[in-house]
């Protein structure tokens, strides 16, 4: 009678435990599981549904600033200050064109200046860069800003 008994209630639990699966959560395979995967597979196929956006006036400005700057940096064919070579250039590029600093190639002498001052100040944060002008002082900022917004139009110079 015992052996009976026992042999009822393991059929009963493997019978509970293959239900529970079937109906479990994500990790046990069960229904939940197949509705993730659903989900994953209807957002896989939205994302690549999106529409290619159309390339804006200022997309194509900005690549072809960047054509310009890499070529700037390339060979860097137009002169720049001992200054600029000595303070900047180890990141900003040799012209500008941005290494691990950004590129400040084609950017305006008040865009420059305003964020150099940024940097010091701290308003924007960076280490590598308020390090890197921590001992540059406001009279480079200027000097610097004023040549390196001139870099666009000495590169077009001589690309004539
Ligand atoms: C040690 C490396 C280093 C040196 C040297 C350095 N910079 Fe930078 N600079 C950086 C990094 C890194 C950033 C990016 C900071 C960020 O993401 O906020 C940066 C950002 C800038 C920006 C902001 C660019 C933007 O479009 O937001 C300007 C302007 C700038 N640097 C100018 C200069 C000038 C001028 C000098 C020379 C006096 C100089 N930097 C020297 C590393 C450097």
């Amino acid at each position: 009678m015992k052996n009976i008994i026992v042999g009822f209630l393991t059929v009963l639990i493997i019978g509970l435990m293959a239900y529970t699966a079937s109906k479990g959560r994500a990790f046990q395979g069960g229904e939940a599981g197949k509705i993730t995967e659903n989900v994953a597979n209807i957002q896989k196929t939205e994302s690549k549904a999106t529409p290619i956006a159309q390339k804006s006036d200022r997309e194509i400005e900005n690549e072809k600033l960047k054509a310009l700057r890499d070529k700037a940096g390339s060979v860097t064919t137009f002169k720049v200050s001992d200054n600029y070579k000595k303070k900047c250039a180890s990141c900003h590029g040799a012209g500008g064109e941005g290494i691990v600093g950004l590129p400040l190639f084609g950017q305006s002498a008040e865009a420059i200046y305003t964020k150099l001052v940024e940097f010091k100040s701290g308003r924007r944060e960076n280490a590598i860069m308020k390090g890197a002008i921590m001992n540059v002082n406001e009279a480079d900022f200027k000097e610097l800003s004023q040549e390196i917004s001139e870099f666009k139009a000495r590169a077009e110079a001589l690309a004539k």
